[in-house]
């Protein structure tokens, strides 16, 4: 029999997004949290996290008798076949993943996990967690699986139920093929592994991104100085198979709750066990830079100081899409205006109350009001569609920094503003090349 009885353990963006996909593949889900006004908001269908399609699974899934939610993991693992953890692993001192949730949760239910049970890892956990995990359950009929979620926020449903991979590892080789098969139905390709493979999947696949992203940034800096045009070299580059196109689009850092984490996490297991992970830490300083870079820029769009200048900041978020602040580059650029005695005033789609020294609006037209520079930080598809002839008569100010590469310069142009974008020449250092070099 295909279905499953399920329970998932913590309903944030990685466990709601789990729990009502495999609801909807035909499992039967219980998901748990301690919180207990969000389980009574979750029982009624209201879903606060931004993510295309979630509210509706969750809706469907309880209609369907197929999802349901409890407070506190022991009420849900009671007659569960499957147990997925998903607590969050937030960055603990020194930037090691804090483990503290997943062993809360491993104490409440060791002794109330039936037979033959299985635990899954599918929070992100720093390799040897499965290990850790059986040692604190002392259960030897409970197999404890590293099933990694691969979920970018903002797509987490298309993305979980269009993998591009499933990934299980367990030393007992049967509860990772019991795990795969909950998947069966995605006929995605499944990559079965050890527990430590498992693990060290994702953290190699996060840095990879973050590692390709700081590149593409500093390759945009230097085009930038060199009067080349960035998005003809990453198009140039993105037809190389190898490379291929997509995380080649330069902005103001990566951020967001996954690969911050999860550079500084597998720095931290490299230091460990005595491996100076250089390129890793090369990979998160570049991105530290860059958003030095583009406080530059704007500093230079504002007239060489930001003291006292008004700054409207389209986007806050740390990427289109979600609602979702935590380490966001968008916030991180409004720290350091700030820190120069800019005045920020800010929107975002998705964001509506204040958020740390920049005060929020509802429209980006209150945002463009007065500002001597207009810049747009998360990539937003509609702040394509502005009046930029609107904002041009707003503005104090007629530049418009643009982070993410983003707008349309012909447009911005035909309403008498002038487009700076990222690693495309504005400087326009590329007359004096021969000089430079
Ligand atoms: C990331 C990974 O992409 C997922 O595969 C992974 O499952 C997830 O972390 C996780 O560990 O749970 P996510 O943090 O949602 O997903 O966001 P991304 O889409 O990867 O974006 C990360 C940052 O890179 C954002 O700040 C984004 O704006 C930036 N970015 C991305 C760029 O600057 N340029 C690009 O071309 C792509």
């Amino acid at each position: 029999m295909f279905a499953r009885r399920i329970a998932v353990i913590g309903t944030g963006y990685v466990g709601l997004t789990t729990g009502a996909c495999l609801a909807s593949l035909g499992h039967h889900v219980v998901c748990a949290d301690v919180d207990v006004a969000k389980v009574q908001r979750l029982r009624a269908g209201q879903v606060t996290i931004l993510e295309p399609g979630l509210a509706e699974l969750v809706q469907e899934g309880q209609a369907g008798g197929r999802l349901e939610f409890v407070v506190g993991a022991s009420a849900a693992v009671g007659d569960a076949e499957v147990v997925f953890l998903c607590v969050p692993t937030p960055m603990g001192q020194g930037g090691a993943a804090d483990l503290a949730a997943v062993e809360s949760v491993i104490a409440e239910v060791r002794t109330m996990l039936p037979v033959g049970s299985i635990v899954v890892n599918k929070s992100t956990v720093p390799v040897g967690t499965a290990a850790r995990v059986s040692g604190l359950l002392k259960r030897k009929d409970v197999p404890v699986v590293s099933n990694p979620e691969f979920l970018r926020e903002g797509t987490a449903v298309h993305d979980f139920l269009n993998p591009d991979r499933i990934v299980v590892g367990c030393d007992i080789q049967d509860a990772a093929e019991r795990v795969a098969a909950l998947y069966a139905r995605l006929g995605a390709p499944t990559v079965l592994t050890d527990a430590a493979s498992a693990e060290m999947v994702k953290y190699a696949a996060n840095c990879f991104l973050a590692m390709k992203l700081s590149y593409v940034n500093a390759v945009a800096e230097l085009c930038e100085r060199l009067g080349a045009d960035v998005a003809d070299v990453t198009e140039g580059m993105g037809y190389d198979r190898r490379i291929g196109q997509s995380f080649l689009q330069p902005g103001p850092g990566w951020g967001g709750s996954c690969l911050p984490k999860d550079t500084q996490a597998l720095l931290q297991v490299a230091a460990a066990v005595g491996y100076d992970f250089s390129l890793l830490q090369a990979t998160i300083d570049t991105n530290t830079h860059q958003r030095q870079l583009i406080v530059a820029k704007i500093r230079e769009a504002a007239g060489g100081r930001l003291r006292g200048r008004r700054i409207g900041l389209l986007g806050l978020a740390f990427k289109a899409g979600t609602n979702d602040l935590r380490d966001s580059p968008a916030l991180a650029v409004a720290e350091l205006l700030r820190a120069e005695g800019a005045e920020l005033t800010g929107y975002d789609p998705g964001i509506d109350r204040d958020v740390d020294g920049v005060r929020v609006v509802s429209d980006a037209y209150e945002a463009a009001k007065d500002a001597d520079t207009v810049v747009v930080l998360t990539e937003w598809p509609e702040f394509r569609g502005l009046d930029w002839s609107r904002i041009n008569e707003l503005a104090a100010g007629s530049v418009v920094v643009d982070t993410r590469n983003h707008l349309d310069p012909d447009a911005l142009r035909r309403h008498g503003l002038t487009w700076w974008g990222v690693g495309r020449g504005h400087l326009d250092l590329g007359q004096d090349l021969a000089a430079v070099i």
